[in-house]
């Protein structure tokens, strides 16, 4: 699976995406060390808070299927049916990602570019974790 081919998932899983609130729809996909894809889209709700982003649709369901090793997630989104050149994730899931992602794990989002994201607020479970973003250079339109 290569970075490309992640992100053509990550485009497919967004046509599911349920957001007929903000308009902004997202997918993700998530790819395990043993090769498997897991594919996420946001899923909203007209009380807003329980909506729930890409990214965590695609690891819980990867986690309630007894998978924990996840090596790359990619990332696409944007309203209007536009994708963005970079929708990166929120908070909370990176505090998800934080949870089960280890030192060298890829999240791949649109331009190239990278960079080490900071949440201050994260409960990391031990110093080994570091959540690397690397933004796709060659993201096929
Ligand atoms: N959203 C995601 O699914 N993932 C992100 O990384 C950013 C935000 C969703 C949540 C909500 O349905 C919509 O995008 C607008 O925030």
């Amino acid at each position: 699976m290569t970075n490309t081919e992640l992100i053509l998932e990550a485009k497919k899983a967004r046509e599911r995406a349920y957001a007929p609130y903000s308009n902004h729809k997202v997918g993700a996909a998530l790819v395990t060390k043993d090769g498997k894809i897991y594919h996420g889209c946001n899923i909203e709700n007209a009380a807003y808070s329980p909506t729930n982003c890409a990214e965590r649709t695609a690891i819980f369901k990867a986690v309630s299927e007894g998978k924990k090793d996840f090596v790359a997630i990619a990332i696409v989104g944007g309203k209007n049916g536009v994708i963005e050149d970079f929708c990166p994730p929120c908070g909370v899931c990176r505090q998800v990602l934080a949870e089960f992602c280890k030192k060298d794990f890829l999240i791949l989002l649109k331009k190239e570019s990278r960079y080490k994201p900071t949440l201050p607020v994260a409960y990391i479970k031990s110093d080994e974790i570091t959540v690397i973003m690397l933004i796709h250079p060659d993201f096929p339109d």
